[in-house]
């Protein structure tokens, strides 16, 4: 959703809500007792539910069946999942392009952060496919770099496809690739 066709559709959900209250006072104009807008009360009342449903589909969230077995690179993966539900939430809710800027910075340095300090402890393990998992980490970051680069340079585009692509890139990584390496650093840390 472009930050355009966001606008819009929180204006048109402002102005549905602003028509539900004009109609409620309206239709208590027909009687205390009468059922209108008492209806309307309970829709205005299940609009923000509906909505964050809607927007909370799209969270990522952590399970534990990602655990790799190490609790520092466990909540390195949480963190990074939180950083992409950060700006997703900042992405639907604000048009401030410097706050969506700083969580993308901060995802990006927590990235690598977090692919520096894992492959130390792939190395370290004598995990057999280490060149192979640095290179992937190598192309997701550089691949990252230039969604972000584009981004920054046309400000109309969506922020969008960089979290659609941290998200499927992110889940199907710790759940896949990382997976793999799992007995190496076990017998590593006994
Ligand atoms: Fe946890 Fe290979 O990244």
């Amino acid at each position: 959703m472009s930050k355009l066709t966001n606008g819009i559709s929180m204006f048109i959900l402002s102005i549905l809500i602003l028509a539900l209250l004009v109609m409620i006072v309206l239709g208590f104009m027909l009687g205390i007792g009468h059922p209108l807008p008492w209806i309307l009360i309970a829709v205005i009342i299940l609009i923000p539910v509906i909505h964050d449903k809607i927007v909370g589909k799209r969270f990522v969230k952590w399970n534990d069946s990602y655990s790799v077995g190490v609790e520092d690179i466990d909540n390195d993966h949480k963190k990074l999942l939180g950083l992409i539900n950060q700006l997703q939430t900042a992405a639907h809710y604000s048009s401030d392009n410097d706050m969506i800027d700083t969580i993308l910075d901060d995802l990006v340095d927590y990235t690598k952060y977090h692919f520096s300090k894992e492959e130390d402890m792939l190395k370290q393990s004598g995990y057999p496919h280490f060149d192979e998992h640095k290179l992937q980490h190598e192309a997701m970051i550089k691949k990252v770099s230039e969604f972000i680069e584009g981004y920054k340079a046309d400000d109309s585009r969506t922020i969008d496809d960089v979290t659609q692509y941290l998200k499927s890139w992110l889940i199907n990584h710790i759940n896949g690739s990382d997976q793999d390496y799992v007995p190496y650093v076990k017998k590593t840390i006994k």
